[in-house]
């Protein structure tokens, strides 16, 4: 369904659900905003985790993928006004992570691009959005890579240290963020800023 859009402006342009398109320097500010916004989640997320696998180890290090990524979402979404959170077609957690239709639709182009040689940290993409109500919104979203660190947690479960993989299975029965390898996209910063209405 997206496809054919998704390739055509991945990395660039915002299209408009509606034949509009924003004004060109609302949709760099908001794409830049947005962008800044995400890098600030992923790298206060990926340093905290380093350091907590490090001083307290990795089963401990389970509340700061819980915990912390959440708390950052939320200030950041207070601070600016817009939603962020961290979505994935494979969740974990399936009331905060699982990614809505167009979220979903965008990852599997990130995939896509990954095959094709890109790296997560390179994928972002940006789109107006007209919802049933006609309300607009301004979504963008930025690929979340998986790491070498996160492979303890998100890796093979055969491979995951015995205390870990015991507390993930028994918190997460029904858990699918598994089997995965360095370099694939683990998810997605997923922002949606309100418009306001346009003037017709
Ligand atoms: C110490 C274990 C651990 C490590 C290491 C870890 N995670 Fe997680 N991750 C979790 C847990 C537990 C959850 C479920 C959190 C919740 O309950 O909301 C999760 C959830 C997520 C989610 C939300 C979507 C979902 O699956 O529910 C993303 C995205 C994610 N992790 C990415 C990463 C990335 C990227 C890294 C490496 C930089 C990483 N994680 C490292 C334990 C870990």
């Amino acid at each position: 369904m997206h496809g054919t859009i998704l390739k055509s402006v991945l990395l660039s342009a915002v299209v408009a659900g509606s034949g509009t398109v924003l004004a060109e320097v609302d949709e760099a500010a908001r794409t830049e905003a947005a962008r800044n916004a995400s890098m600030e989640l992923i790298q206060k997320l990926g340093g905290t985790l380093q350091q907590e696998m490090k001083t307290a180890g990795p089963a401990a290090a389970i509340t700061v993928c819980r915990d912390v990524a959440p708390q950052i979402a939320g200030e950041l979404s207070r601070r600016n006004g817009w939603r962020v959170t961290r979505v994935s077609d494979r969740v974990r957690n399936p009331m905060l992570g699982m990614a809505d239709d167009w979220e979903a639709g965008v990852l599997e182009e990130f995939h896509h691009q990954v095959e094709a040689g890109r790296k997560p940290a390179e994928l972002e993409f940006t789109e107006v959005v007209t919802e049933a109500d006609g309300q607009r919104y301004f979504r963008y979203m930025k690929a979340i890579g998986t790491k070498p660190v996160c492979l303890t947690c998100h890796g093979e479960r055969e491979q995951m240290p015995a205390d870990v993989r015991q507390a993930i299975e028994s918190a997460y029965p029904h858990d699918q963020a598994v089997g995965y390898s360095a370099g694939q996209v683990r998810g997605a910063v997923s922002i949606k800023q309100p418009l306001p209405a346009e003037d017709s």
